[in-house]
């Protein structure tokens, strides 16, 4: 799904948090949103999610404009294109790993696609465990198995290496880009010149407006 920002703005209250945004993200590549920490890259990430509208400009889905849809249409594109790895990870901490994985009660004996989605991420044999007894580094991965098990399209990702050890930082860095080359859409905020490195694309973020919204 080629995923496109043009020239989008977010405001709140009278803050202006981005302006002029244009990004084109295609699918087979890693795209990085790039810049100082407050710059506003999460937030221009959640727009391109369609978890936050934009105040101005417009975004697309595979050319049409999707920003402003009908929350039926959200829905839709959440259910079967878009998967989020954010900051808190999104993880269930008091279900089991598979559950996590397939968002329902599932059997992994039965399930051949959730034993692969945890065998690609490196949690194979962690489906009983409980997802509150895995490492930060750890329910990241289990983000991104839920992820393959949905075969989704966009992936959408905020700082994900921003807590990690450098062995966790290497491994997620490549299995990130890994998604992308098996030709997903893949949108990271970060400011991690390895994780910067391994993207196909840099959008750096606008410089902040040089003046207050006024009323
Ligand atoms: N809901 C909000 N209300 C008010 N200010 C916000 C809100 N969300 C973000 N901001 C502010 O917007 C700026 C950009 O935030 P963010 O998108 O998180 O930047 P980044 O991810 O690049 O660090 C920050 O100054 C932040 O405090
Ligand atoms: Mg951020």
């Amino acid at each position: 799904m080629i995923i496109e920002a043009h020239d989008v703005g977010v405001t709140i209250g009278r803050h202006q948090i981005i302006h002029g945004e244009s990004v084109r993200c295609v699918p087979g590549e890693m795209t990085a949103l790039i810049g100082p920490s407050g710059s506003g890259k999460t937030t221009l990430l959640h727009t391109l999610g369609l978890l936050l509208p934009p105040t101005s400009g417009r975004i697309t889905a595979d050319g049409a404009v999707v920003s402003g849809s009908s929350s039926r249409t959200r829905r839709t594109f959440w259910r079967d294109h878009a998967a989020f790895v954010l900051q808190d990870y999104g993880i269930i901490d008091d279900e089991p790993v598979a559950f996590n994985v397939a968002m329902r009660k599932t059997r992994s004996g039965a399930d051949r696609t959730l034993r692969a989605s945890l065998e690609h991420v490196g949690l194979s044999g962690r489906e009983g465990e409980l997802a509150s007894h895995l490492s930060g580094g750890e329910k990241q991965r289990l983000a991104l198995a839920r992820a393959v098990y949905r075969d989704a399209s966009l992936l959408l990702v905020d700082e994900p290496t921003a807590s990690l050890d450098a062995d966790n930082r290497q491994l997620v860095v490549s299995l990130f880009a890994d998604f992308a080359r098996r030709g997903a859409t893949v949108i990271v905020s970060t400011h991690d010149d390895e994780m910067i490195a391994a993207c196909d694309h840099q959008h750096q973020m606008n410089a902040p407006a040089a003046v207050a919204v006024t009323r």
